[in-house]
């Protein structure tokens, strides 16, 4: 399966990413507090080993009541970031959860808008979700005005720990009516309608 909007493309992230993905992975992606860290290893250590052994959890796991979707963004034919789409429950509750990163040197150039375009347009137009919800650290404002800007609404504040002490989060959430189609090609995506529990 490939998306695409202008020039950026997202398609499944293989083995083959991950070393260039590894070294390109930011330091400012948080990663969630409860993932376990093993002792003998740094905290750096510790979070490149989650990036590259979640890939594998997420697919080595998926099934049709629960997925996560890692998609390799490139721009021109450049990596430069992960963009991932999930949900639980999607034959019932038709509602999706997204997170991503961006490599530093790729930032400020209108990627982040696009590739979370891109996932929405699979979601809305071609999987059938009813909505799109969101969260991000109050103070992270480039990953806020992505969601406000495709017109996802607040939908409350909670706390989370994190290796900097206890942060507040802002849910957001979009519903389709909300939702403004774009200009995203989806191919190759009729092979995988079973592994979502969708139809035509
Ligand atoms: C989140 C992330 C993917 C956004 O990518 P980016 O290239 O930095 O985003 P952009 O520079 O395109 O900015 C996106 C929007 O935020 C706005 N923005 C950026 N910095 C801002 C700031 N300090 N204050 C207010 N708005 C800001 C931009 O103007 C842009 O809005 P616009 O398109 O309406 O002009 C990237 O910052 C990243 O990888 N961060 C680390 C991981 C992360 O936080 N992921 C999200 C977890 S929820």
């Amino acid at each position: 399966m490939r998306l695409s909007i202008g020039d950026v493309a997202l398609r499944p992230v293989t083995d083959a990413d991950l070393p260039a993905i590894d070294a390109m992975f930011p330091d400012d992606d948080e990663q969630d507090p409860r993932w376990e860290h093993f002792a003998g290893l740094s905290a750096q250590r510790n979070r490149h080993r989650l990036l590259v052994q979640r890939t594998w959890h997420h697919r080595g796991s998926w099934s049709p009541s629960s997925w996560c979707l890692d998609l390799a963004v490139e721009v021109s034919g450049e990596l430069v970031g992960l963009q991932a789409l999930e949900a639980d429950d999607f034959a019932k509750l038709r509602t999706v959860d997204s997170g991503s990163w961006l490599a530093v040197h790729a930032r400020g150039r209108g990627t982040a808008m696009a590739m979370r375009t891109a996932i929405l347009g699979l979601a809305f137009d071609h999987l059938g979700a009813v909505a799109a919800i969101s969260c991000a650290r109050v103070d992270n404002a480039p990953s806020l005005a992505v969601s406000r800007r495709l017109g996802y609404v607040e939908n409350g504040v909670s706390l989370s720990d994190s290796p900097g002490g206890v942060v507040e989060l802002q849910h957001l959430r979009l519903t389709r009516e909300s939702w403004a189609a774009h200009p995203v090609k989806v191919t190759g995506l009729d092979a995988c309608r079973a592994w979502f529990a969708v139809s035509d």
